[in-house]
């Protein structure tokens, strides 16, 4: 869709990263942005210094009625919204999958995959109501190729590249006029290795992993991180562009595609024999 001044834009996971910058460029292009965090203070302290016209929600994107409760007030205040971008994530522990408690598999769902079923199920019957508007939900590579030793998070990933790819056969099959976007982004300077502090108490736990070879897993997976990597604002402008291109599918690193590709390829041989 293309962006226009006066659209009005829900972002989630907004105090931080991707989010923020996603939400400085919407404000710098003259849209409304009702930003959605976890953390109260630190979005109210990101809001305070963006211009523009823009909301905060204190509010857990995991929590269903928590983002009902959200969506009820933007959509009394606003009476629409044109864009939803379903982006807070966690990028939960590294470690052997097996060697990982539970609570990282419920705390990662929760908000990678439960959070953005949470915000379709909160916003998009009012966006089908008036017939316009565009879905973005925000995965990962990791989404589309399954890297080691971040189980959790590939899982849920690649669930939302799935999720997002049924809720655009459905709008087809009904004939909506919503549009729908995964983004896979590659690499992108944030705080998404910072996530632990977002855990919820109840799902906290130890790991089974071996410490030494934990460590020596965290030393790999940081130089993993930096390859690539690009400030969240050039993230923001390139995902924004796919948004306005209607892109389904949004890559932020388009010299970063071989292990996708590889998929694909052993894929494409194994349908073909
Ligand atoms: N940074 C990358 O390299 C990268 C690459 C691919 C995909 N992504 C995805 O981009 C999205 C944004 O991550 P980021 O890298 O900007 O990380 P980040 O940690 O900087 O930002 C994530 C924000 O989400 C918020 N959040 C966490 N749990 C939440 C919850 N339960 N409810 C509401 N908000 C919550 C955090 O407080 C934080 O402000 C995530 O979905 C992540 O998986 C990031």
């Amino acid at each position: 869709m293309r962006l226009k001044p006066g659209h009005i834009a829900v972002v989630t996971g907004a105090a931080s990263g991707i989010g923020l910058a996603l939400c400085k460029a919407l404000l710098a292009a003259g849209l409304t942005v009702c930003m959605l965090d976890i953390e109260g203070e630190a979005l109210d302290r990101a809001a305070s210094k963006l211009g523009g016209t823009l909301d905060t929600y204190a509010c857990d994107v995991s929590d269903p009625a928590a983002v009902t409760r959200v969506a009820d007030d933007i959509l009394r205040r606003h009476g629409r919204v044109d864009l939803l971008i379903n982006n807070a994530g966690v990028g939960g522990r590294i470690g052997p999958m097996a060697a990982l408690p539970a609570e990282d598999w419920q705390w990662v769902f929760g908000v990678n995959v439960l959070g953005v079923v949470n915000g379709l199920r909160a916003f998009v019957p009012a966006m089908q109501a008036r017939g316009e508007g565009h879905v973005v939900n925000i995965a990962s590579m990791a989404g589309l190729a399954a890297a080691p030793f971040m189980g959790p998070y590939v899982v849920s990933k690649f669930a939302v590249v799935g999720l997002t790819e049924s809720l655009a056969a459905e709008f087809a099959a009904t004939g909506s006029n919503l549009k729908v976007s995964v983004a896979c982004p590659g690499n992108i300077q944030s705080r998404i290795r910072e996530g632990e502090r977002n855990r919820p108490a109840a799902l906290r736990a130890d790991s089974a992993a071996e410490p030494a070879i934990q460590a020596r897993l965290e030393a790999i997976f940081e130089g993993v991180m930096q390859a690539g990597r690009i400030s969240g604002e050039a993230g923001a402008t390139r995902i924004l562009a796919g948004i306005e291109a209607d892109a389904f599918y949004i890559l932020t690193h388009p010299q970063e595609t071989a292990p996708a590709r590889q998929r694909l390829d052993r894929l494409g041989a194994a349908l073909a024999a």
